[in-house]
C-alpha cells in the first residue's frame, strides 16, 4: 500500500465529475491512506459498500471532534464543532434528533409546498424581469433554499445575504481556516440571539416549536447548534443542487424534456442527487475501536475516516454506466444524503425543493440555455460542498 501525501482528490472535480484518480483509488484500494503533514492517520473510503459500512456503524465510529487524538497542531479543529446533530453522538444525538424529526415528515413538509411554489414563481419572475440573460446562481439557486430555511427557522429574510456569505466561508475551510472559524462563531452568535428571542416569545416556526414542546429538555446552546445545522445544512447543499442540476438539464435535452413533461421528475431528481453528489465527503468519522471494512482493510482505533460520497455514488454497484445520468436506472439507494443514523434530516425537504424548482424553471423558459461555453464556467475548488460560482443563462 502506498501512502500518498497531500491528496485532495476527494474534493477535486472535472466539471461535474469526480477526477479519474478517485475512480482509480476506488477500484484499487476502496479504503486508501492519506497522510497529511499534521494530524492523525486518515483513511479515504470511496467504495459504496465500505462507505455504508462506516456510516452505518455508529458504535465504532464517532462524529465528535473531541475524539481527535490529542495533537496541539489540530486543536483548532476541535473548535469547529458548533454542536448540532452532525457532530454529536448518542445519547445526545438520539434525544435531539427525536425532537426534530416530527417536523420533517412528509405529512408536515407537504404544508410547505404552496409556499415553496410561491417562492419559486417569484424567482422566475425576477429572472424574467432581469433578462433575457441572467445568473441562475444569484437569482434562482441561492435565494430559494435561503428563503425556505429562513422562514422555516424564523430567521428574518433581510439577514439572508449575511448567511450566504457565512455558510460559503464555512465550507471553504481548506482554503482559509481562520475565515472558517470566524464564520462559525459569527453564525452561532447570530443564532444564539435568535434562540434567546424565541425563548421569550416563541413564534410559529421550527425554533418556536422546539421551545414550546421541548423547552425544558434542550439547552440554549443545543438549540443554537440545531438551528445552525439546519441553516447551514439546508442552504448551500440545496443551492448547489439547484444550480448544477439546472446546468445538466439545460445541456442535456432529453433529460430537460423529461422534467418538462413531468412524469419522471422524482426519478430525475434522485438520479441527479446521486450523479452530482454535491456533499462530496461526509462528516469525518473517528474510529473508537478497531474495525474491519468489507474490502478487508482494518481501521485502527484513533484513526479518522473520510467517506467520499461522490466516490461511493459512482461505484459500479450502480451499474456499468454509473458515471452517466440515467434516470431510469434500477439502482440501490444512493448515499448523496448519507446513510445510517446521521442521514440527512432534511432529505425530503431538499427533494421537494428540487422537484418543484426544476420543472418550474424549464417550463417557464422553454429555450433556456447556457450563455457561455461550459468550459468558461468557474466551479468551486476544494470545497466540501461542490458548486458553480455563476451560471449565466439566456433564453
Ligand atoms: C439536496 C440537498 C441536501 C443534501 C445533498 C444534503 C446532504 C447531507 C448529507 C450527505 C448528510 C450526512 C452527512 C454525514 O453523515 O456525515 C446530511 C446531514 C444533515 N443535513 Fe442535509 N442535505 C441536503 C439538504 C438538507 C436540508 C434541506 C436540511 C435542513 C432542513 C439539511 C439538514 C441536515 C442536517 C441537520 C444533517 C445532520 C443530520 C444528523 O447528523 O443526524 N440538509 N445532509
Amino acid at each position: 500500500m502506498s501512502d500518498e501525501p497531500f491528496t485532495l482528490v476527494q474534493f477535486q472535480r472535472d466539471g461535474l465529475d469526480p477526477v479519474p484518480e478517485l475512480a482509480r483509488r476506488r477500484a484499487e484500494q476502496p479504503a486508501s491512506r492519506i497522510q497529511y503533514p499534521i494530524g492523525p492517520p486518515l483513511w479515504l473510503v470511496a467504495g459504496y459498500a465500505d462507505s455504508k459500512a462506516v456510516l452505518g456503524d455508529s458504535d465504532s465510529f464517532s462524529n465528535d471532534f473531541k475524539n481527535l487524538t490529542s495533537d496541539d497542531d489540530l486543536d483548532f479543529l476541535k473548535q469547529l464543532n458548533p454542536g448540532g446533530l452532525g457532530f454529536t453522538d448518542p445519547p445526545d444525538h438520539t434525544r435531539l434528533r427525536r425532537m426534530l424529526t416530527p417536523e420533517f415528515t412528509m405529512r408536515r413538509l407537504r404544508r410547505l409546498i404552496p409556499r415553496i411554489e410561491e417562492i419559486v414563481a417569484d424567482r422566475l419572475n425576477a429572472i424574467e424581469a432581469a433578462g433575457p440573460g441572467a445568473d441562475l446562481v444569484d437569482l434562482f439557486a441561492v435565494p430559494i433554499p435561503s428563503l425556505v430555511i429562513s422562514e422555516l427557522l424564523g430567521v428574518p429574510y433581510p439577514d439572508r445575504a449575511a448567511f450566504q456569505r457565512l455558510s460559503e466561508s464555512r465550507f471553504d475551510f481548506l482554503g482559509d481556516i481562520e475565515g472558517c472559524l470566524n464564520a462559525v462563531q459569527e453564525t452561532l452568535d447570530y443564532l444564539g440571539a435568535l434562540v434567546a428571542q424565541q425563548r421569550t416569545d416563541p413564534g410559529d416556526n421550527l425554533l418556536g416549536m422546539l421551545v414550546r414542546e421541548h423547552g425544558d429538555n434542550i439547552s440554549d446552546s443545543e438549540l443554537t447548534g440545531l438551528a445552525d445545522g439546519i441553516l447551514i445544512g439546508g442552504h448551500e447543499t440545496t443551492a448547489s443542487m439547484l444550480a448544477l442540476g439546472a446546468l445538466h438539464l439545460m445541456t442535456n435535452e432529453e433529460h430537460g424534456d423529461l422534467v418538462r413533461q413531468g412524469d419522471t421528475v422524482n426519478e430525475v431528481v434522485d438520479e441527479l442527487l446521486r450523479y452530482l453528489s454535491v456533499v462530496q465527503v461526509a462528516f469525518p468519522r473517528f474510529a473508537m475501536k478497531d474495525v474491519m471494512l468489507p474490502c478487508g482493510q482494518k481501521i485502527a482505533a484513533g484513526e479518522v475516516v473520510l467517506v467520499s460520497l461522490s466516490g461511493a455514488n459512482r461505484d459500479s454497484a450502480f451499474g456499468e454506466d454509473a458515471e452517466t445520468v440515467n434516470p431510469i436506472r434500477n439502482m440501490p439507494p444512493h448515499v448523496a444524503f448519507g446513510y445510517g443514523m446521521h442521514r440527512c434530516v432534511g432529505a425530503e425537504l431538499g427533494r421537494i425543493e428540487l422537484q418543484i424548482a426544476y420543472p418550474a424553471l424549464l417550463r417557464r423558459f422553454e429555450k433556456l440555455r447556457l450563455a457561455v461555453d461550459f468550459d468558461e464556467l468557474k466551479f468551486r475548488e476544494l470545497s466540501i460542498v461542490y458548486g458553480v460560482e455563476k451560471l449565466p443563462v439566456t433564453w
